[in-house]
């Protein structure tokens, strides 16, 4: 099995979804559940996007132990400086420099050639690891990159002692396909590509984050960046949760594994979904409500025999109690007389089928039928007889 490194940046890339704006407080309680999690990395924020983002990913890089804490720069002087004030005190100083790659990028938003980029992103990375024992450098907007450029720039920026190279897919532009093709390209064409570790980092624009992160871990990825809950700039980043259990579900299929204590990936979700105010679908993977709900009686029935027929993730796998049985007019028999023996039901057939045509009556009015809806129909049935 290869080991994956999980780079979580809930904290630095997740904050970059609209509307949500941390605390310093509430950034380090959702560290300390992240190194609960076990993430290899946790990427705290940008300290020199502000003081109070400086403040938080010190007192985050001073008091987190198991996990490895990084702060985000750019290729400039003076937001590596003030990375490495905010985290030379953590157990393993860390930096994540980036400098954007793609001709768009660079010619609007950089107003640079490829060549000056280059430059910068060789000073950038040897000043940061003048300081850092870990250089993480970041070539973004990678999948709108021309791959020999990407090449040479990378082989620059190992020279110039980056020990991971990331590549984004800033804009969620790319495919599984395509992204296996840059990786395995990088892998051929990069000469000292074997003295760093490849890492991955997925946007969800067209909601392709995930299979883009696993495509890229079957092509060579050592680590994946991603977010509690997939929250993040537009559309989001790759799902953590979804990417920790599909590896571990198709350990057969992937042959990797990460070191993340999967039990509390629930508690990590909801902990981030309240702090950041941002609700997690229902139907989200892993993490949803609905996600261990089953409503249909086929379904229903099918779990009752054996629950391996329509759950593939067991609920305790990732810190959920148990799987339900959600009673609705899809539901069977089964799963209904179930239901009522644990409300305490003992009467006969006929009485059973008298409650059951009374709940389905019920469906068709209610969008919700409660235990207390149950109730009283068992007991109006059970005293008329
Ligand atoms: O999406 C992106 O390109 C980024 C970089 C800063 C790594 O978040
Ligand atoms: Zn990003």
């Amino acid at each position: 099995m290869r080991k994956i490194n999980v780079f979580d940046t809930t904290l630095r890339d997740g904050e970059q979804s609209a509307g949500v704006n941390l605390n310093a407080s509430e950034k380090l309680e959702i560290a300390k559940q992240l190194e609960r999690l076990g993430v290899d990395i946790m990427e705290a924020g940008f300290p020199a996007s502000s003081k109070g983002d400086f403040q938080s990913v010190q007192q985050i890089a001073r008091t987190i132990k198991n996990s490895s804490v990084t702060g985000l720069a750019r290729a400039v002087e003076s937001d590596i400086n003030t990375a490495w004030e905010a985290l030379k005190d953590s157990a393993e100083p860390r930096i994540h420099v980036f400098i954007a790659t793609s001709p768009i990028h660079m010619q609007y938003k950089l107003n640079l050639t490829p060549d000056q980029v280059v430059e910068k992103a060789v000073q950038s990375v040897k000043l940061a690891s003048s300081k850092f024992s870990q250089v993480q450098w970041s070539a973004e907007d990678a999948s709108r990159a021309e791959l020999p450029f990407l090449a040479r720039i990378i082989e620059q920026v190992i020279q110039a002692g980056a020990t991971v190279i990331n590549l984004p897919d800033t804009v969620g532009f790319t495919t599984p396909h395509e992204i296996g093709h840059m990786f395995s390209y990088l892998k051929e064409h990069v000469p000292s590509i074997d003295k760093v570790i490849m890492s991955t980092h997925n946007h969800n624009d067209l909601g392709m984050a995930v299979s883009n992160s696993l495509a890229a871990i079957q092509n060579g990825a050592g680590q994946v960046e991603c977010t509690v809950n997939g929250i993040g700039e537009r559309a989001g980043n790759a799902a953590l949760e979804e990417i920790a259990v599909a590896l571990n579900i198709r350990k057969d299929y992937y042959q990797a594994e990460t070191r993340l204590t999967l039990k509390e990936i629930k508690r990590t979700s909801s902990l981030v979904s309240k702090l950041a105010n941002m609700p997690v679908p229902g139907n989200k993977a892993v993490v949803g409500a609905n996600a261990f709900a089953h409503e249909s009686g086929i379904h229903q029935d099918g779990m009752l025999k054996n629950k391996e027929t329509y759950e593939i993730i067991t609920p305790e796998l990732v810190g959920v109690n148990e799987s339900s049985m959600v009673l609705g007019k899809h539901s069977g028999r089964h799963a209904f007389k179930d239901k009522l023996d644990e409300l305490g039901f003992d009467g006969d057939k006929t009485q059973f089928q008298q409650i059951f045509e009374a709940f389905k009556d019920l469906c068709d009015k209610k969008k919700e039928v409660t235990e207390d809806d149950l109730f009283s129909l068992m007991t109006e049935t059970m005293t008329d007889a």
